[in-house]
């Protein structure tokens, strides 16, 4: 017996090859999406290392110098960004959160609008959303970390919304951010946010994501104009993960690591050494693209609103950065017990195939992106009650022209389908 021989005997490998490598994988382009966003936190794990090298989580004075020396951690980017190899780490590093957060973002989206988060799969929609946060949170500590002028005015939005929660937002935001911000304990405490407890919690729920759907198994999307029976049981039509699947993981992880280098090879990101160091001015500051509703969201709400509630004054501030979110967030969780609809344990659906949960999907997505455009209102010349009209007429135009056209569509495949009946 060789060695192969005498491993595969004593750890049983067989069994595992046929119980877990032979798993097939129904192929949809659109399934990549999740395998886009685990790919995409592989390349920030491993060019974070390297940052992790030759940054200096520190807000002190450079080489403990006095007089006009720069703090240690903005000093250290500006070291990593003048040195070619450092540079293009740095950028392939802020084009791959970017990149996660998008495929995060899609993934969710197809998932949705495939109704694929049905019974069984409410576990997975909900740890998914906390992914989601967790992405989103990952990111925002990472934000301070060149310690420049921009990024310490962005951090103290954050943190000034933390702190406008009724009730305990004071202690929680000045637990969160070690101390009132901006303080010389946030640098050190947002790097251990970043590079130890967002990995950590990141890898834990994404394996528990991954076991999860190994044992639910991935639902299968119908041949179009097919309604399978939610009673029938199912065969698998795809390609086992090894070697199949595995060989056209590899191949979409060297395009994306390719597609980043390219990126950043071409693109330059966050400019610390145009921001300069932190000062007491403050420019006009706009977070980055996936949280711009919510800026769009303070900025449709008078500065002045406010009320009493327990003994609380809940500000606009509160209003458009954390119960508008708050309510936004509920209803997408609570997504798979909203929708009552009869279906099958196996089977997604097309997205044409439910023109209720299509027109209410694109309603949302369009008042995320209407919420977005007002965060531009001011460079777009239109004014806030403009804004409160696209705001609330764009989502219901999306919705209802959606389930116009759908309907008909829907109406007219069930027409030309009755003669052959
Ligand atoms: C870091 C974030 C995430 C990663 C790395 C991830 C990864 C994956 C992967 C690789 C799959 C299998 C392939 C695919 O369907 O694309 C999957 C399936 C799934 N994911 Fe995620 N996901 C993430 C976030 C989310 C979010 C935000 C949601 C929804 C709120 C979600 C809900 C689901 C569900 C329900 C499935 C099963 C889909 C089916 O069986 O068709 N995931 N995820």
């Amino acid at each position: 017996m060789g060695v192969s021989g005498w491993l595969a005997e004593r750890l049983a490998l067989p069994k595992f090859r046929s119980k877990y490598l032979g798993k097939p994988f129904p192929v949809h382009s659109t399934f990549f999406l999740g395998e886009i966003a685990l790919f995409s936190f592989v390349v920030l794990v491993g060019t974070g290392l390297y940052l992790a090298l030759f940054y200096e989580p520190s807000a002190a004075a450079a080489g403990g110098g006095g007089g006009g020396a720069l703090p240690a951690a903005y000093a250290s980017v500006l070291a990593i960004d003048s040195n070619p190899f450092g540079a293009l780490i740095r950028r392939i590093h802020h084009w791959a959160a970017h990149l996660m957060i998008a495929a995060v973002i899609l993934h969710l989206l197809r998932v949705y609008f495939t109704a694929s988060y049905r019974r069984p799969r409410e576990v997975n929609w909900l740890l998914g959303l906390v992914l989601l946060g967790a992405t989103i949170g990952a990111s925002f500590a990472g934000y301070l970390l060149p310690y420049d002028q921009f990024s310490v005015t962005a951090t103290a939005i954050g943190y000034g919304i933390l702190r406008s929660m009724p009730w305990v937002g004071a202690t929680v935001a000045d637990f969160a951010f070690a101390g009132q911000f901006p303080s010389a304990a946030t640098v050190p405490r947002f790097f251990a946010y970043h590079v130890v407890w967002a990995p950590l919690a990141l890898s834990a729920l994404i394996a528990l994501h991954m076991v999860i759907l190994l044992k639910q198994k991935h639902t299968e999307l119908p041949a179009r104009g097919e309604r399978p029976d939610p009673a029938e049981g199912r065969w698998i039509h795809g390609i086992p993960l090894w070697p199949e699947q595995a060989a056209l993981m590899g191949v979409l992880f060297l395009i994306l690591v390719a597609m980043l280098a390219l990126l950043a090879a071409f693109l330059p990101v966050h400019p610390s050494a145009y921001f300069g160091p932190p000062s007491p001015a403050t420019p006009d500051v706009k977070p980055d693209w996936y949280l711009l509703w919510v800026y769009g969201a303070l900025r449709l709400i008078p500065g002045t609103l406010h009320f009493r509630f327990l003994g609380a004054t809940i500000g606009s501030e509160a209003i458009g950065a954390m119960l508008v979110p708050g309510l936004l967030a509920l209803v997408i969780l609570l997504v798979p017990w909203l929708d009552r609809a009869p279906s099958s344990e196996y089977y997604a659906e097309r997205a044409a195939a439910g023109p209720r949960r299509l027109a209410l999907g694109l309603a949302v997505l369009t008042l995320f992106l209407a919420l977005s455009l007002a965060g531009f209102g001011a460079e777009l010349g239109l004014s806030v009650p403009v804004l409160w009209v696209i705001t609330v007429a764009a989502p219901i135009a999306a919705a209802w022209g959606t389930h116009l056209v759908v309907g008909r569509r829907r109406a007219e495949t069930v027409e030309m389908k009755a003669p052959g009946r």
